[in-house]
């Protein structure tokens, strides 16, 4: 991989405050320009040296910021929990030190890169709230043919691979759900839709004894595939990476934990029952299926942390559209638009259809909930 993934022990040890508080920042619309402009100007990793004045700071960056425009960027950044100011010198504070360096136990910068295009968009939000279509979500539902699931796929693999160290920084978020499983009591644990792995890759770390499948279909595609298994190859971690479409092929037998993470919020409300039914099957009697994902809680904080991204992501795909304007008819972008968030409460009953019972939801740091079942 190219940094260390963190352990789920060193996942675990970051207090949820701290995490969602980091997160929160790429979030919030007038906190995100100050933090990419932070790391623009390497603020975190050149205070990570020690503390330093405005000043000093300012003499090594004469050619990039003034000093009002840098005074600026730590004075918000203080405001905003990046830094703090001691007798004139400014320095990284925790969150900071934890989240927003190359090599910080729980690196976030993935997040925050992801986030960099929110920036420019958010102005389109206005129009998007006026002229937003329903979304078309046909082809990821278990009624789409396996022929234009594959043609879909193969054309959204270069958005995978653009996606990756955004999925990577990430997975972190998603183990935080499982620091307090007991791994031990498991044997064969199946990532659906497991991206570059790296969630996957944390799991058998944290448990070697666990034999750890990822399942995906855009490793049908040979470069995507390759960079997955050398990441895994250079972790010294064995997953085993199986390219299936998992609603159309039969998954890896006797799966007793099965993971599927930002997948069904892909799905619009047609499409779940599908991939439930599909899950349920491939799951061994007594196994747990766990899915953590952008889902809204009915926890006010929690909630407000997925309308944010969800508007976020509206504005985005606003001003893509203007700044592009559709011409070609097989054009991706037509199946965008308003799907609204899954809510724990709805997810549970499309389980509970499929089979599943013990239905568990509970926020896990915002915007990411995680919900369990048991077959
Ligand atoms: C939003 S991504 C999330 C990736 C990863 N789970 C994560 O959270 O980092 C959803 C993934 O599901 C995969 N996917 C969607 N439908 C699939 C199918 N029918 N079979 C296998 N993989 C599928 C997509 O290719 C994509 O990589």
């Amino acid at each position: 991989m190219p940094s260390a993934l963190p352990s789920l022990a060193a996942i675990a040890r970051v207090p949820d405050d701290l995490v969602a508080a980091a997160v929160a920042l790429c979030l919030d619309a007038a906190a995100l320009p100050v933090l990419l402009r932070a790391l623009d100007l390497d603020l975190p990793a050149r205070l990570a040296r020690g503390p330093a004045t405005l000043d000093g700071l300012a003499a090594e960056e004469a050619d990039r910021a003034t000093s009002v425009a840098l005074e600026m960027v730590l004075e918000l950044g203080c405001g905003f929990g990046l830094f703090a100011r001691r007798d004139r010198r400014y320095e990284l504070t925790v969150l900071a030190r934890t989240c927003f360096l190359a090599d910080s136990p729980l690196r976030l910068l993935g997040l925050v890169e992801r986030h960099r295009r929110y920036v420019a968009a958010i102005a389109a939000l206005p129009a998007a709230l006026r002229e937003t279509k329903r979304a078309d979500r046909r082809v990821w539902s278990s009624e789409a043919d396996a022929g234009a699931q594959a043609d879909y796929f193969r054309a959204r693999a270069a958005f995978n691979e653009a996606s990756r160290d955004y999925f990577r920084d990430t997975a972190s978020l998603l183990a935080r759900a499982h620091c307090r499983r007991d791994l031990a009591a498991h044997r064969v644990v199946c990532d659906v839709g497991a991206g570059p792995a790296a969630f996957a890759a944390i799991l058998k770390a944290a448990a070697p004894h666990l034999q750890v499948h990822a399942v995906e279909i855009t490793y049908e595609d040979p470069a995507y595939l390759a960079t997955t298994a050398e990441d895994l190859r250079a972790a010294g971690l064995d997953v085993a990476l199986h390219a299936l479409n998992v609603l159309h092929e039969p998954l890896p037998p006797a799966i007793d934990l099965l993971t599927a993470n930002r997948l069904f919020s892909g799905l619009d409300r047609d499409g779940a029952d599908g991939w439930a039914e599909r899950l349920y099957a491939a799951l061994a009697p007594g196994g747990t299926l766990a899915l953590v994902d952008f889902f809204a809680t009915g926890e006010p904080a929690h909630d407000r942390s997925v309308a944010a991204l969800v508007a976020l992501w509206m504005a985005w795909n606003r001003h893509e559209l203007q700044r592009a304007p559709l011409t070609d008819p097989s054009d991706d972008r037509h199946a965008w638009g308003w799907n609204p968030p899954w809510r724990c409460d709805e997810l549970a009953r499309v389980l509970a259809r499929a089979g599943f019972h013990d239905i568990r939801a509970r926020s896990v740091v915002p915007p990411f909930a995680l919900i369990e079942a048991r077959k």
